[in-house]
């Protein structure tokens, strides 16, 4: 965990109201874990806002293709309030003070050979990173839910930037890696299949090895309750067996004061005890939620 000014390579609005930010960090992007997020001082206010490690990018010799040493990291933000306009009010050549990466990331078990991400709207921030960590090796399928389709991650007009950027010098700054299939979800119909992410779910419960999961409370109370069936709704045996075997991890987005493990605003009561999102999370099982005591 690094401490330090760093500068803003760009910051750009790529959905209404969504900042893709991205910052010379080479020393957070050599480190951060799929999962793990940062606090960045907002202007004027006391307490630093958390945000998600949504991608990282490394710089290479354009001849070789030997790694340079320097990498940049991304995150990406919905403007909700003060810290996050302030945020969205920055611009390319502007320092911000960041303190990262922190807490504990997704934990991929190496018997898992599919693997299904779910994000419902901003949550797809540290899914990206994770389906570019895990691609390599995994089968990936990654759907994204969203009231509508200017919602929807953006990848095609970001994939076309990412060709524009100096030409081969950039590793991974291409959003998604070709093979890991996509999957848009929207609430009005506007693009991709229409519902809620926790509707489609069910379609890939037999296919996953592993769930990991970023969105709203709401999302994971839907997930709770179609991985664990209650016994007496007569769900089909071998599908019960399945959902209720399956390994599913959410990201937690509590209000969080320090972010480093000082504070414990940010404590949750879990099935093994008190649990500080920031420490020990912000990703934990599903299934040792308690959802009826969770506050975000
Ligand atoms: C581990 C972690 C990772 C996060 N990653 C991202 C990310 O990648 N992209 C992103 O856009 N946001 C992310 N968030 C949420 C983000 O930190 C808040 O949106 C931000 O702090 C709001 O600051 P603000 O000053 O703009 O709003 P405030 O003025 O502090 O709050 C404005 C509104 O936003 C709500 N809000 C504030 N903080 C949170 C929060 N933590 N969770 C849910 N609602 C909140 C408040 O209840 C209030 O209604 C993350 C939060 C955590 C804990
Ligand atoms: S935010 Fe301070 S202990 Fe987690």
């Amino acid at each position: 965990m690094k401490q330090s000014l760093y500068d803003i390579t760009s910051n750009v609005e790529v959905m209404p109201g969504v900042y893709l930010m991205w910052l010379e960090a080479p020393d957070i992007a050599s480190h951060a874990y799929p999962g793990q997020f940062i606090t960045v001082c907002c202007g004027g206010l006391i307490l630093r806002r958390p945000f998600s490690v949504h991608r990282v990018s490394f710089l290479s010799s354009p001849s070789t293709g030997e790694d340079l040493g320097e990498g940049g990291i991304a995150i990406l933000f919905k403007v909700v309030g003060e810290g996050t306009f302030w945020l969205a009010q920055q611009q390319a050549g502007n320092k911000i003070d960041v303190l990262g990466p922190l807490g504990r990331g997704f934990d991929i078990a190496s018997d898992s050979k599919n693997l299904l991400l779910v994000g419902g709207g901003i949550g797809i921030a540290p899914l990206i990173f994770l389906a570019q960590y895990a691609s390599p090796q995994y089968q990936v399928t990654l759907i994204h839910g969203a009231s509508t389709a200017a919602q929807i991650y953006p990848f095609s007009s970001l994939r076309a930037e990412a060709l524009s950027i100096a030409k081969g010098q950039r590793s991974n700054l291409s959003p998604l890696p070709e093979k890991v299939q996509f999957i848009p979800v929207t609430e009005d119909g506007t693009l991709g299949r229409k519902g809620m992410v926790t509707d489609i779910l069910p379609d890939f419960l037999n296919w996953a090895d592993q769930i990991c999961a970023c969105g709203p409370l709401d999302m994971y109370k839907a997930m709770s309750l179609t991985l664990n069936p209650s016994p007496l709704k007569g769900k089909g045996k071998g599908e019960g067996e399945k959902r209720s075997n399956l390994r599913c991890q959410v990201s937690l987005e509590v209000r969080m004061g320090c972010g480093i493990g000082a504070c414990r605003s940010c404590t949750i009561n879990t099935r093994h005890d008190l649990k500080q999102v920031c420490r020990d999370g912000p990703v934990f099982e599903l299934n040792d939620i308690l959802w009826q005591e969770v506050r975000i």
